[in-house]
């Protein structure tokens, strides 16, 4: 009977605290992301000009799924005290969002003309989520460079980084006291292939012999000359950190072979090995494999050099290991084949460059965005993968979050089990060893999701665009992530008993 009694109080014990080592750490960092071009419209008041965007939107609109733009978008340039007021609904700790270059600088090339107003909207915005005590985390560059700069190359032009250290400096000047956690870039994979070797993100130059590869050495000099502009005159009175954020899906082999194993390390160099082993590998310089097969292709092809550019030694060491923690978004996997599964890809490009095969098995769930599957365990196999290629370096993790379409209504449900699963993932992670400070839920609210309009839905909270006020309602997946905030715990359970939403007055 004693014995009886005694296994029913373990049970109950174990029942009354499920799963107790698998918490978040008390200071584990929980938050929201959005970027300046997909919340917050306004974007021709108060000085500010135009950037890539709302030049590529108005000149061609076509080329967005439902020809729309980011003009109002959610209308956070007026709405940012409500924006605030869902990260207090949510109990979060820290806000990942971004700074819109032509809003601080209408002229880019004129750094000392900074655009009051602009400043006075982030300050605001800082100010109001300081009063509440979440944490600001920004980005300088989310994807909206001033359109002068475009006209004069962009990235490809050898002037941007020092474009881009002026911008820098500007940030820190004004900001900095306040801001302790800087990201240079969003996603330098996006930035350089997608704009400039395709053309499925704005400035559509699809230059696709060399554009990935010029941009990504300018991209990362100005990342490297933003970096040590805050190290030497800003961090020994500020005290933050600035790191820089990089696109890291999971790419795996298809099968143990030698050839895929090699094919999925060519894939991960072309993906993220290009903007990250510069920065965070113990040799610097862009990877080995990719640059030797670029140098062969180009040389191959009648090219005079490789399309891939060199670093010279000083510029090397420059960016090698300049970034304080290293940003990851992550949100889905992929297989790859040597062999099996190839698709056509301009010749040359980057993708005919490593001419790789992908796979994504049937029963991977589709959200409404074709690139973005449920993938088992894709934030433990990329982060771990990380942690052993970058071994001492912290990490974050930026973006993570599921699509689906305008119609979908507030009952979420697979964007909760996408978060769980994910979130289960990064529990491994940090398990493993790997030192994973926070997670930022891409997104706070839905938004301009780039060429696919509004068509596509990451938001915890929805947005009524046809609505005057851009209303913000809830979703469930709100309610499933303020409990995990709350809690620290995944309870794969909980259900919110009704979906209105209140201020903890105790965060
Ligand atoms: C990455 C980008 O940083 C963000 O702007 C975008 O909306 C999400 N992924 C979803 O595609």
């Amino acid at each position: 009977m004693k014995l009886i009694l005694y296994i029913g109080l373990i049970i109950a014990a174990c029942h009354a605290h499920p799963r107790q080592e698998r918490r978040f750490p008390d200071d584990f960092l929980f938050g929201t992301a959005t970027a300046a071009y997909q919340i917050e419209g306004g974007y021709n008041v108060d000085g500010k000009t135009d950037n890539i965007w709302d030049h590529m939107t108005h000149t061609k609109p076509h080329v967005i799924k439902d020809m729309s733009n980011g003009d109002i978008a959610a209308n956070s340039y007026y709405n940012y005290k409500r924006d605030v007021e869902m990260m207090r609904e949510l109990g979060i700790d820290a806000y990942r969002f971004s700074f819109s270059w032509s809003r601080i600088l209408p002229n880019p090339l004129a750094p000392y003309n900074v655009n009051q107003a602009g400043i006075d909207f982030y300050n605001n915005y800082i100010n109001e989520m300081l009063k509440y005590n979440i944490t600001p985390m920004a980005t300088l560059y989310h994807w909206d460079l001033p359109q002068k700069l475009q006209d004069l190359g962009g990235f490809l032009n050898p002037l941007f980084p020092e474009w881009f250290e002026d911008y820098a400096r500007v940030v820190y000047e004004n900001f900095g006291d306040r801001v302790k956690l800087f990201i240079t870039f969003n996603e330098p994979r996006e930035i350089c292939f997608e704009g400039y070797g395709s053309s499925t993100k704005a400035p559509i130059l699809n230059v696709t012999d060399v554009g990935t590869y010029l941009c990504a050495k300018y991209l990362l000099l100005g990342h490297a000359k933003a970096y040590y502009a805050y190290v030497n005159d800003f961090k020994p009175t500020q005290q933050g950190q600035c790191g820089i954020t990089i696109s890291s899906n999971w790419f795996g082999p298809l099968t143990d072979s030698e050839e895929d194993q090699f094919a999925a390390e060519l894939k991960r160099q072309a993906e993220w090995g290009l903007y990250a082993d510069p920065i965070f590998s113990e040799e610097g310089g862009f990877p080995k494999e990719l640059s030797d097969v670029v140098a062969r292709k180009s040389l191959d092809m009648g090219y005079k050099e490789s399309r891939m550019p060199e670093f010279t030694d000083e510029e090397r060491q420059l960016i090698q290991g300049s970034a304080d923690f290293f940003g990851v978004n992550h949100y889905t996997a992929s297989l790859i084949s040597a062999t099996e599964y190839k698709t056509f890809y301009p010749v040359p490009s980057l993708y005919a460059d490593i001419d790789v095969g992908i796979y994504r098995p049937p029963e991977w769930l589709d959200s409404a965005s074709d690139w973005l599957k449920f993938a088992p365990n894709s934030v433990y196999n990329a982060l771990t993968f990380l942690h052993n290629k970058y071994p001492n370096t912290e990490f974050y993790i930026t973006e993570n979050g599921w699509s689906n379409y305008p119609d979908a209504g507030l009952i979420d449900d697979d964007r909760s089990t996408y978060y769980r699963a994910a979130l289960n993932s990064v529990l491994d992670a940090l398990e493993a060893g790997v030192n994973i400070k926070g997670y930022m839920a891409w997104s706070l609210m839905d938004n301009f999701e780039w060429m696919e309009g509004y068509v596509e839905r990451f938001g915890l909270y929805e947005v009524d665009f046809t609505s005057e006020a851009k209303t913000r309602t809830p979703r469930k997946s709100a309610f499933v992530y303020k409990e995990i905030v709350r809690s620290r715990v995944i309870d794969p359970d909980y259900e919110p008993e009704n979906l209105t939403m209140w201020i903890d007055e105790g965060h």
